[in-house]
């Protein structure tokens, strides 16, 4: 038997008010009892098309040392080219199982790619609500085209698109970062694999959940990435850990959510912050969202940068290759 997917779970529980109990979070964690109820502070909106270069820096860094995570308006990317990519995700999420599964990732593959279910159990063995598809959308070379899905057929064009539009907001965004750290404006990026940085698409697909109270669509984590930045579909679900509680995060409508991930944490030796964040599901919609996870190459050596350490300013985390640092954090071992 093949393995059980969210979206064939949450259609036999439709008409149900349960979920399998694996489903179900501790209390610590249920979404219903650990969400903060006050007023919700907003997560820091930034105007990527600002010409003032100082207030864009100063914005940018200090979003990234506060909060880890800020949202970008007037980023350039035409509003069509991210409802194309949402539309073919959402198409291939809606074939038939059986097309689906052709996309599967391989049993025992060493790389994430594919289409997928978590399979290991997290926190307290528990399950996420959530399938996902993960592929490769840049720099050419590194493309599978076996996992980009043939259907619907203008899947290849729009995830091209996007990628090639993807390129000018990283590249803006790990300048202001860079700079941000007192440092020249390409530093971060070289650091981070210059034009070998990798572009990695995953695609969530959350269905709805009788008991979202109960359940989580991903845990509580902090991006193994350099930067994340992603578009959600219409439903809110994105929670963000602040002062010690979980907020809801709301995001102005069409601007891109971006994350600082560990590495971009580990590079400037601790000054900005990689975001804890989690999701929530929806009792009658289905929520989706499209991160692009822009990754070191797997052999390339991560570590505090050197101009930022010295004897007042030790390096808060080790040095080492990417593709270990994952392994530790997959596998839950100590960094
Ligand atoms: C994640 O960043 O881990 C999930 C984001 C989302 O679904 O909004
Ligand atoms: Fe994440």
């Amino acid at each position: 038997m093949g393995v059980e997917r969210v979206q064939a779970i949450a259609s036999l529980s439709m008409s149900m008010d349960t979920i399998p109990s694996e489903f179900i979070r501790s209390e610590k964690e249920q979404p219903a009892r650990t969400t903060y109820n006050g007023p919700v502070p907003e997560i820091p909106a930034i105007d990527l098309s600002d010409p003032d270069q100082e207030k864009l820096v100063h914005s940018i860094a200090e979003a990234s040392m506060e909060w880890g995570i800020f949202q970008v308006v007037n980023h350039g990317i035409p509003i069509d080219v991210v409802s194309e990519l949402q539309r073919v995700g959402r198409e291939f999420f809606e074939l038939s199982e059986e097309e689906k599964e052709a996309y599967a990732k391989p049993p025992g593959a060493q790389t994430v790619e594919g289409y997928g279910t978590m399979l290991q159990k997290e926190v307290e063995g528990k399950k996420a609500w959530v399938d996902h598809l993960f592929h490769k959308i840049w720099p050419p070379p590194s493309i599978n085209y076996q996992f980009w899905p043939k259907n619907p057929p203008s899947y290849r064009e729009a995830n091209e698109e996007y990628a090639k539009c993807m390129g000018h907001v990283v590249d803006k965004i790990f300048t202001s970062l860079s700079l941000g750290l007192g440092l020249e404006g390409n530093v971060l990026r070289e650091a981070a694999g210059g034009n070998e940085l990798e572009y990695l698409l995953k695609i969530h697909y959350y269905p709805p959940c009788p008991r979202p109270d109960l359940a989580l669509g991903v845990v509580a984590h902090t991006d193994m990435s350099t930067l994340t930045i992603l578009v959600p579909n219409q439903v809110p679900g994105l929670q963000v850990f602040k002062d010690n509680s979980w907020f809801d995060a709301n995001y102005i409508p069409n601007a891109l959510i971006v994350h600082i991930g560990d590495q971009i944490e580990i590079l400037s030796n601790g000054k900005y912050k990689g975001v804890l964040h989690r999701t929530t599901v929806n009792k009658e919609k289905t929520r989706m969202s499209w991160p692009v996870f822009f990754e070191p190459p797997s052999e390339l050596v991560v570590g505090p940068l050197p101009q930022l350490v010295n004897e007042d300013n030790p390096a808060k985390y080790k040095t080492k290759k990417y593709k270990e640092y994952v392994d530790c954090k997959l596998n839950k071992l100590p960094q």
